[in-house]
């Protein structure tokens, strides 16, 4: 499993601690940055990184910014990707399950880092379901690919 971390100046430290679990946990983890003390653009981060995971060279993204809005609003522009934003451990849990989302996507200003990573192993862990989700989501990529 290779998992592509992002972030802006927003999320830095949470994408650190996330990028620590990931290490504890033996998971082959690419750190995208940003390495910013200023301020940048959460897109200038976010697009790039979509698209590794869209084109299959990563499996799985975890993106980070203040709120996570922008993270998931930018990457979900990226043809293949099902960015979920996620600040609960059961809509993470969820979200793999219904909408096999391949980014994870949270805001460190909304949450606490033990949540934050609480999140990130129930979403790590929770296989996608198929079935009738596989429906939902196949009629995702047809819109997509129309
Ligand atoms: C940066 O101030 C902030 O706007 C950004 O991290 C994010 O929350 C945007 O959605």
């Amino acid at each position: 499993m290779n998992v592509i971390l992002a972030s802006d100046h927003g999320g830095t430290h949470l994408r650190k601690e996330v990028a620590r679990l990931l290490e504890e946990m033996d998971v082959n983890v690419t750190d995208s940055g940003c390495d910013c003390e200023g301020s940048v653009d959460y897109s200038d981060y976010s697009l790039p990184a979509a698209e590794r995971v869209a084109n299959g060279e990563f499996d799985k993204g975890i993106f980070i910014c203040g709120t996570g809005i922008g993270m998931s609003i930018s990457a979900n522009k990226v043809k293949g990707i099902r960015a979920a934003l996620v600040h609960d451990v059961f809509t993470a849990k969820v979200t793999r399950e219904h909408n096999d989302s391949n980014i994870l996507c949270m805001g460190e200003r909304v949450i606490g880092t033990g949540l934050a990573l609480e999140i990130v192993k129930t979403w790590f862990f929770t296989e996608f379901e198929g079935g009738r989700h596989a429906r939902r989501v196949q009629k995702i990529a047809d819109y997509e690919n129309k």
